[in-house]
């Protein structure tokens, strides 16, 4: 309690107030320890408890005030106190009542102070696009400029599009070149591999999977649009790979498909030599190396020098010197035959490469694991 509220449990006559004068000064004293304790109150329960403190019916201050300072008044002071007295009151009720509104509403006295434009201001740090992000951004762009269009498909497929029509039918041993992840989809059952029609196109029981590679948008694409065609296909792959500093079960590859008339191994190579000079500037070593994929003939295998030993051999090119970065080829001509088009008269090539891995060659990254950490202190390191 205040001394002015103590002094509400006093007569006038106690506290020596004889004239008009000193009554007029204790009121402007009370309602002054009013105003503090008011202007204090910065939460819906301490307002409650300042109401209830000065307006109590038994033994609020202004009820203390009315017992002791009117009704014991003298008769020569009792006209003044009363005036005084109601006038209080209504400034105490209005002034509850304005700071009960502004507590509802957020605009307390409070708030307002604890707006200091002295302070220096908060920094707020800008998010970077994640590198793997940008590589996806760059190399769709250098084959953009080549004409070639950016598309993307879904990750899950059925087994119809990741390997039949790829001329890679179902005992075909080419299969464990990619150790699939197949999807329960049947609400407690894969369906059974033994049924029959599985794998065919429109089987309503085909296995899902995760897509293996980006490889099944060559046929989704072709499917679609008659030749010519020059697309890349973006997009996250799966795989059961035990993880290690160059693999990881969940991946980026980056397809490319161009089909025409009259295509050649020549434009592949040319197309892949200007692509990986614009990429990786002029010192990179590549090596084209015989591969065999069923959905190409003949396949390569696109090997880059390794960045992190310059190929004197490292954990991360496995001592090899060099890292494979790409499946490519020139399209087989039973992968026509699935999608309609005439192998008599169109040619094309195809490839398939590793983004994480183009990623880590260019910026110098020793462990393909970093980029699915998210530590922000290594994404930002890529702020461009
Ligand atoms: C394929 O996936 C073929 N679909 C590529 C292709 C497309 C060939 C079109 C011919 C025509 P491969 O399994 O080799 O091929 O994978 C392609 C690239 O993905 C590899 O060169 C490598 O850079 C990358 N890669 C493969 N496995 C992993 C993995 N576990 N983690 C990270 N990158 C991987």
């Amino acid at each position: 309690m205040t001394n002015v509220a103590d002094k509400t449990t006093k007569t006038l006559e106690q506290l020596g107030v004889h004239s008009p004068g000193d009554l007029a000064a204790l009121f402007a004293e009370l309602k002054s320890g009013f105003d503090n304790e008011v202007a204090q109150a910065s939460t819906p329960d301490a307002w409650k408890e300042l109401r209830d403190r000065w307006l109590g019916r038994k033994r609020g201050l202004m009820t203390y005030a009315k017992d002791h300072w009117l009704l014991s008044a003298s008769a020569a002071l009792k006209p003044e106190a009363g005036k005084q007295l109601n006038a209080l009151r209504a400034h105490v009720e209005a002034a509850l009542e304005e700071r009960r509104k502004q507590l509802e509403s957020g605009a307390t006295g409070a708030a307002a102070d604890a707006l200091d434009l002295t302070l220096p201001g908060l920094q707020h740090r800008a998010g970077v696009r994640h590198i793997l992000t940008q590589t996806k951004e760059e190399i769709c762009g250098i084959f953009a400029r080549l004409g070639f269009s950016t598309v993307e498909g879904p990750e899950v497929e059925t087994d119809y599009y990741n390997f039949e029509a790829l001329n890679i039918p179902e005992h075909h041993p080419a299969r464990d070149m990619w150790d699939t992840l197949y999807l329960d989809h049947t609400a407690g059952a894969l369906p059974d591999p033994e049924a029959s029609g599985r794998g065919k196109k429109s089987d309503p029981n085909s296995l899902l999977l995760l897509r293996t590679h980006t490889s099944p948008m060559q046929i989704r694409v072709m499917e679609k649009q008659p030749p010519p065609v020059r697309i890349v296909v973006p997009g996250k792959v799966y795989r059961h790979d035990n993880p290690d500093a160059s693999h990881s079960f969940m991946f980026h590859q980056v397809e490319g498909l161009a089909v025409d008339r009259d295509i050649t191994f020549c434009d592949l190579k040319g197309v892949f030599d200007f692509f990986l000079r614009e990429f990786f500037g002029p010192k990179t070593r590549t090596r084209f190396v015989p591969s065999y994929f069923p959905f190409t003939e003949p396949s390569a295998d696109i090997h880059a020098s390794c960045h992190v030993c310059s190929g004197s051999g490292c954990r991360v090119c496995k001592f090899t010197g060099w890292i494979e970065m790409c499946g490519a080829g020139m399209v087989h001509p039973a992968v026509y035959d699935y999608v309609g088009y005439n192998a008599a008269e169109v040619s094309g090539f195809a490839f398939g490469m590793g983004l994480d891995r183009f990623a880590m060659l260019k910026y110098g990254i020793d462990d393909i694991q970093l980029f699915f950490q998210n530590d922000v202190r290594f994404l930002h390191q890529f702020r461009r």
